[in-house]
């Protein structure tokens, strides 16, 4: 392989970290279907992306399913995390099916309607404080404190331990990222060595007063005794904890830091308030959290036509770059600009696609329409004051630290 090739695709490099969005342009033009140096396989064309996550002829189940690595440093990355027990996002039909049933009406676009007046007052309290003060660090007062109420309201976990809950939570999500360490499997082993004991306890106390809350209900169907077992109870509610606050603190930084970015659209949506439900479709696919997720083929899959084909033999990891994939001049015109108005925007897949489409896509588009929405709309001169801070990440991905004036 010429070390040409081998730059296609590098998640370690740090520019490709800080702005992904050239090099998938690069990639996708010279082999949107790329064998990586190390075995893998990395898409970026959108009909690829797309069809890889809608199709029955792959699994998500990596740990399960990949050929062992070359490289033993890989398997026993591989070995440490197959140790942990798997969540719906990471199970094949039919005990994702089984699992995901147990939560999705709590997940329904009228369910998550119901909730848009607390998410709304939650909003306003926030903006009302940042409107006295006249600025507001818009990560940790507005972007991860409500949708972490939100999402602790929902399981009704209590918030006392917000902080410590924050840290361990972004600990056990650098886990994700393809440039992840031994060490760092080690950190999230620790966090999780102190985040499991705590559900633990809080799921004894609710085991003697249920009530109508997604965590209640799961501990219920974990009592009947044959549908879901404590390990998966617990994996299960961290997981829903842990996506419920950490990606869309992301989506809301990321789109106000691309509304200022693009001032025009930014007041067209504080001079169209209904724009709510489509800007965010296209602030999610200009940039969204989540910019890449991982199957295996199950049987020989083809990429292309021709003789510029790729054939993928079962067992080969396939990294599909939603973000890449969302940028895809085929399908969006002028793909790298902001169009609130743009008529495609909901074709993203920011969310996935398929089995494994975002179970709170719906609870993340209403944080995300109050919230920006709240935002652009009271504080028309919202404007960048301080330098802000980039979290250097791939899987999840977005500002950690967001200074604004809002007069
Ligand atoms: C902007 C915010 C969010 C983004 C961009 C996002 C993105 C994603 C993506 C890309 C997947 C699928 C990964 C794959 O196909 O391999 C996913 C799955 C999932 N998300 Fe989200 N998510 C967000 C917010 C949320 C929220 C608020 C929740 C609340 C509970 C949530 C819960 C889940 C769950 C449980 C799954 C697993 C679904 C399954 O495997 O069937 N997400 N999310």
């Amino acid at each position: 392989m010429s070390a040409a090739a081998e730059l296609l695709f590098d998640p370690f490099d740090p520019a490709f970290r800080a702005d992904p969005y050239p090099f998938y342009d690069r990639l996708r033009a010279a082999a949107p279907a790329y064998w990586t140096p190390r075995g893998n396989v990395v898409l970026s064309r959108y009909d690829d992306v797309a069809w890889t996550l809608r199709s029955n002829d792959f699994s998500r189940d990596v740990e399960a399913t990949a050929n062992a690595p070359a490289d033993p440093l890989v398997q026993a990355m591989r070995d440490r995390r197959r140790a942990r027990a798997k969540t719906i996002l990471n199970l094949d039909p039919p005990d994702h099916t089984r699992l995901r049933r147990l939560v999705s009406k709590a997940f329904t676009p009228s369910a998550i309607e119901r909730l848009r007046p607390r998410v709304q007052q939650l909003v306003d309290d926030v903006l009302d404080r940042a409107e006295e003060r006249g600025a507001i660090e818009l990560v940790d007062e507005l972007a991860f404190p409500v949708p972490f109420q939100v999402i602790s309201d929902l399981l009704d976990m209590p918030v006392d331990r917000a902080e410590e809950l924050r840290g361990w939570s972004q600990v056990i999500t650098f886990g994700l990222e393809p440039t992840a360490t031994l060490a760092d499997l080690d950190a999230v082993d620790a966090a999780f060595a102190e985040l499991i004991p705590y559900l633990l306890e809080v799921i004894e106390r609710r085991r003697h007063d249920l009530g109508d809350d997604v965590l209640s209900s799961l501990i219920q169907v974990e009592e009947e005794g044959d549908r879901l077992d404590v390990g998966e109870l617990i994996a299960f509610v961290t997981l829903l904890y842990i996506a419920g606050h950490e990606t869309t603190v992301n989506l809301i930084g990321n789109a106000t830091l691309a509304l200022l970015r693009h001032p025009d659209e930014l007041a067209r949506w504080h001079d169209d308030p209904a724009l709510g439900p489509q800007a965010v479709d296209e602030l999610l696919r200009f940039d969204g959290p989540v910019q890449q997720t991982v199957r295996v083929p199950t049987t020989t899959v083809r990429y292309g036509e021709g003789s510029t084909a790729v054939e993928v033999p079962p067992g080969t990891i396939v990294t599909t770059l939603l973000g890449a994939a969302n940028h895809d001049p085929a399908v969006f015109d002028d793909p790298h600009g902001l169009h609130l108005e743009r008529p495609n925007a909901h074709r993203h897949l920011a969310f996935s696609a398929g089995v494994h489409y975002c179970l709170g896509a719906n609870l993340a588009k209403l944080e995300a329409e109050v919230a920006l929405g709240s935002l652009v709309r009271r504080f028309p001169g919202l404007r960048l004051d301080g330098t802000p801070t980039w979290r250097d990440r791939l899987t999840i991905r977005g500002a950690d630290h967001l200074p604004l004036a809002v007069r």
